[in-house]
This record gives C-alpha cells, sequence and structure tokens, in this order.
C-alpha cells in the first residue's frame, strides 16, 4: 500500500510505494522536485510538511532546529506514514536548473548496428544529473575528446542516461565507435537545450521526428507517460533507408500499452520528401483542434517544417524545436 503525496503550490500528486524516500517517489512520478545531493547533505530538497505525518531519518542535519520545528524536513531523508500535503520547490523550467559537472561511467553499450550505438552512463548515487527531458549534455573523454548528445531517458532514474549515438564524421564519433570502453570514466557538463515539455498545456501534443533525433523525442514521452498525461500523443518518427525505426518494438509496445498513444513509422520511399511526409501530416490534423507540436529534426528540416506548419495553421499551434548545440570540433 503506498501514501499519497500532494504539492500545494502546483496540485501535483504522486504516490510513495514501498521503501521509496518522497524524493525518489516524485522523480520517479515525473515532478521535478528540487533537490541536490540525494543523500541528506546539501539540503535543496528541504520541504514544509502541511498535513499528516512523515517519518524522518536522523541524518538530517542541513536543517535548523527552528526549521525543525516548523515542521521543515528533507524529501531524500523521509518516507509518508499517512497521505501528506507539503510546501516543496519544483523546478518550472530550464532556466531554474543550475549547469552541472558530473563525473561518470559507460555502464552499457549496446552495438545496435554498424553505424549505432546505444549507450548508458551511470552517475554517482550521490550526484545525480538534474535536467529535463528533452534536454542534451556535453560529454567529454579523456580531457580532450568532446561532443554534445541528447538525452534519450528520462530524470525519474536521474543515475542513468541513455544516449544513441549515430556514426558520423568526427573525432568525437571516432572515438565512440572505437575506442570508447566500458566502465570508462566520462566527465559529463550540462544540462542544455531548451526542448522540453510545456506541462501546462493540455492541448494533444504531436511528436515529429526524423532518424537519430527520436532520441530526446523518447525522453519526452516517457515523461508524458510518468505524468499520467490524459490527451492523446502521437509520434511520426521519419527515417530514410537504409536507417531503420532502431527502437521499432519499443514504440510498439507503448501503442499497445497506452490507451492515448499512437505510433507511425513512417519510412522515405522514392520520389518522396520528408516534407512532402509532414505536408501529409499537417493536412490530416483535424481544423478545429490545436496541438501542442514537437520537432525534432536536423535543423535545415526543422526549418522546412516549421514553414509548412506556418504555412498550413499560421500560428494555430503551439510549436517547438530542439536545436542541438554545436561544439568546436576537437
Ligand atoms: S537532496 Fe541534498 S539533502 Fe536532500
Amino acid at each position: 500500500m503506498g501514501y499519497r503525496v500532494t504539492l500545494i503550490e502546483s496540485g501535483h500528486h504522486f504516490m510513495v510505494e514501498g521503501h521509496e524516500t518522497i524524493l525518489e517517489a516524485g522523480l520517479r512520478s515525473g515532478i521535478h522536485l528540487n533537490y541536490g545531493c540525494s543523500s541528506g547533505n546539501c539540503g535543496e530538497c528541504k520541504a514544509r510538511l502541511l498535513s499528516g505525518e512523515v517519518q524522518r531519518q536522523f541524518h538530517d542535519f542541513p536543517l535548523t532546529e527552528v526549521e525543525k520545528m516548523e515542521n521543515t524536513f528533507l524529501l531524500c531523508r523521509s518516507q509518508p506514514l499517512t497521505d501528506i500535503t507539503i510546501a516543496a520547490n519544483e523546478i518550472h523550467g530550464s532556466g531554474d536548473i543550475p549547469r552541472q559537472k558530473i563525473i561518470t561511467r559507460v555502464s552499457k553499450i549496446n552495438r545496435h548496428s554498424t553505424d549505432l550505438l546505444l549507450v548508458e552512463l551511470h552517475t554517482p548515487r550521490t550526484k545525480l544529473l538534474k535536467f529535463l527531458p528533452g534536454q542534451h549534455i556535453e560529454l567529454t573523454f579523456n580531457q580532450k575528446i568532446k561532443g554534445d548528445l541528447p538525452i534519450a531517458s528520462c530524470p525519474c532514474n536521474g543515475m542513468v542516461l541513455q544516449l544513441h549515438c549515430m556514426r558520423e564524421e568526427s573525432p568525437f564519433s571516432d572515438y565512440l565507435f572505437q575506442s570508447m570502453k566500458k566502465s570508462e570514466r566520462v566527465l559529463i557538463r550540462g544540462p542544455y537545450g531548451q526542448f522540453s515539455l510545456d506541462e501546462e498545456l493540455k492541448q494533444p501534443i504531436i511528436f515529429i521526428c526524423e532518424g537519430i533525433h527520436f532520441a530526446p523525442v523518447k525522453s519526452l514521452i516517457e515523461q508524458c507517460i510518468n505524468l499520467d498525461l490524459p490527451q492523446s500523443l502521437a509520434l511520426f518518427w521519419m527515417v530514410s533507408p537504409p536507417e531503420e525505426h532502431y527502437l521499432n518494438n519499443y514504440c510498439r509496445s507503448l501503442e499497445v500499452s497506452l490507451d492515448n498513444f499512437r505510433y507511425h513509422p513512417l519510412t522515405l520511399r522514392e520520389r518522396h520528401t520528408y516534407p512532402e511526409i509532414v505536408e501529409r501530416i499537417v493536412k490530416d490534423l483535424p481544423a478545429d483542434t490545436p496541438h501542442e507540436i514537437y520537432i525534432a529534426t536536423n535543423s535545415a528540416l526543422g526549418d522546412e517544417v516549421e514553414a509548412i506548419f506556418n504555412k498550413r495553421r499560421e500560428g494555430f499551434d503551439t510549436l517547438k524545436r530542439m536545436r542541438r548545440r554545436q561544439l568546436p570540433r576537437s
């Protein structure tokens, strides 16, 4: 049996199950709670209990005696004993998140094909990366090989960062495909970018992505699922052969398990172009319903997709575009 936690300011709520702390349960549920060390040392996860009861652990020295008397407690060191209502700090936008610098380790390398790697990085338990779904990070190997990749997982498990890497012509890509080893140390900096979910909007959501740019979209979709958003979600994933929908089964399983999620894998055929595919997507949208559109493509195609929406829907929908950060070549 779990207990329900309600955040007084936003009205967000989530369930704490088993031996989870309130912080762990909130992050798992897609709530952007402010925190730092997650081990009772920094005090960044301070919250105030407004109703109900919590069980605190002794390790709560960041709190002053006055704060304790005022029912302030640490989210990362507490579990609810009843349903509770609390006042806690939530992160509302990318501007609320500080740039962080963390030494991580490569924990998994899945060579999906000769040109595609699915990689996982592990952060230390006491130094999780704070980020919003859809954001990206800078990676540095051996103090000199640098690159920038979107995070393909959501912050619900901040210790594991998934990355999708497509082979391209750069020293960074050469390093990933030829030299990167499991357990290797990687310095990450970030997060960067404003391609994040607008959780206040209640309109149907459409994700349009191309090839490897599915990665940040996967993070956004997982966030929608964690938040249990009720509106319809549609994913249009375009690829150009020999590229493939490399997580096709994952997307299909989401479609089977979620009533509000539709998956449209689209493959570029001869004599068709990506903009022609997008024209068809836009033509099929209901004329009387504004949508939230998330576009993750290369920047030239993104310009074309945006122009199609502006021409056909005249600013009717809310558009957000992923923009990849350009690093000087290492
Ligand atoms: S996150 Fe640092 S004390 Fe809770």
